[in-house]
């Protein structure tokens, strides 16, 4: 079957669906939640959100030869940019030569916030919390019975006295929960107003803000590739000249605010792609992913790459992930639920272990094609394709009309239909 999918991209759409039910990746009924009116009844819609007046559907494609921690993963991709699934399968397929990613993730740890305000004396009640803390720590934990049952729960509470704001002093209550499969934000912000009137006791000061934050910078993601420097090599450009190029365009990202920003949202174009099909939160997951890129003071790539030890090309991803297969959209949207099935994934960390891979994927896709052709010529066969539709080519000569106009470099609806005539009259 994974031979087969090699050809995936030839298929039609209903082809590639049977081709998913056979091989059982998919039932007939996560088919139907794809397939369907688009992945979400107008019901389930209105059950989501407020005043629902309809659903807006965006494409999923899957993303091939992704071989991660040793396992085939096909990755459903929810995202609207052409070339993205196109160019992550590319990259994955270059990074399987190497063995593929091998990814990590530290705890699921989250972090809410109390901000405690009018306190008289600060020192005095950082000491006081500091001695309650195993208190605190069983108040919160009474939000959440099962999250504790389940392995998960408070951790730690970190105090931080802020002396420069515009208001003057005021105290800040870090309260670490591991969330285990959840996204967290509602396991948080319950444990923190659970545990907010013994804040208040106990420091004699008014709690303003009690909410997570979404740098989660306590539930890392990690990802690693090491591509061999002759699976790099195409048309004129050598393994070698591949791999120093996608260093050096690194290196610009490493030091300039303009073009760091630039390469981390090509990161996060992978990224929210599975966070989106997943129903995770991905504004939480974009929110996150830029705080820890400036956690130095100075926004920088998320990514690294060097060269290895035998030359091949080592690429690096770690950022936060705060995702889950819990709670949330995950289990609501029968399409988000094919997603995950698709991937066959049991847990969270494993789930943020596929996401990261993906943006690394995702990253040297783009590295590969700004520092070698160019950006526009891996767009222009998609653009070719486009327009060969527009045209009504038939799909069987789709293909084979989209290669000669890339090669003419004359794309456009005449010449695929002119094409099609010299085709027919030969
Ligand atoms: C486009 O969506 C993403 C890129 O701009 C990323 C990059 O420049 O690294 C190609």
């Amino acid at each position: 079957m994974k031979k087969n999918m090699k050809k995936f991209y030839q298929l039609t759409i209903a082809e590639r669906l049977v081709r998913l039910k056979a091989d059982g990746s998919l039932s007939g009924e996560d088919i139907q939640a794809l397939s369907g009116s688009p992945g979400l009844t107008l019901e389930q819609a209105d059950h989501m959100i407020e005043n629902v007046v309809g659903t807006f559907a965006l494409p999923m494609g899957i993303a091939q030869h992704f071989i991660i921690n040793g396992r085939e993963i096909l990755v459903p991709m929810v995202v609207e940019e052409p070339s993205v699934v196109a160019a992550a399968s590319f990259m994955a397929r270059l990074a399987r030569s190497g063995g593929g990613f091998t990814a990590s993730t530290t705890a699921s740890e989250m972090v809410g916030q109390i901000q405690i305000l009018d306190i008289d004396d600060i020192d005095q009640a950082m000491h006081s919390l500091e001695k309650a803390k195993d208190e605190l720590l069983e108040k919160a934990a009474q939000a959440d019975p099962l999250l504790v049952k389940l392995g998960g729960g408070p951790r730690d509470i970190i105090l931080r006295k802020i002396e420069d704001s515009p208001i003057g002093v005021f105290l800040v209550l870090h309260l670490v929960v591991d969330v285990r499969d959840a996204m967290g934000a509602n396991a948080i912000n319950t444990a923190l107003e659970q545990m907010t009137p013994l804040v208040e006791s106990i420091t004699g000061g008014r709690a303003l803000l009690r909410i997570l934050t979404n740098l989660a910078d306590r539930r890392l993601a990690r990802s690693q590739c090491a591509i061999p420097v002759a699976a790099l090599a195409f048309g004129e450009y050598s393994g070698e000249m591949v791999r120093d190029r996608i260093i050096e365009a690194w290196a610009f990202a490493a030091v300039d605010l303009y073009r760091a920003v630039t390469h981390n949202k090509g990161i996060m174009n992978g990224v929210d792609a599975v966070v989106l099909a997943t129903g995770n939160d991905w504004r939480a997951v974009e929110a996150g992913a830029h705080a820890y890129a400036a956690r130095t003071g100075r926004y920088a790539s998320l990514s690294t790459w060097s060269v290895g030890k035998n030359g091949e090309l080592v690429g690096k991803l770690e950022m936060p992930m705060a995702v889950g297969i819990v709670g949330g959209a995950t289990r609501v949207h029968p399409a988000a639920c094919a997603a995950l099935k698709l991937m066959g994934i049991q847990s969270a960390r494993e789930l943020a272990e596929i996401i990261v891979s993906v943006g690394l994927a995702q990253n040297l896709g783009a590295l590969r094609a700004l520092a070698t052709e160019g950006i526009q010529q891996g767009h222009m066969s998609l653009h070719a394709r486009q327009v060969a539709v527009a045209a009504g080519i038939p799909q069987e000569r789709v293909h084979a009309i989209v290669e000669q106009m890339v090669k003419e470099g004359n794309i456009h609806v005449s010449r695929a239909l002119e094409i099609m005539d010299e085709w027919r009259t030969r």
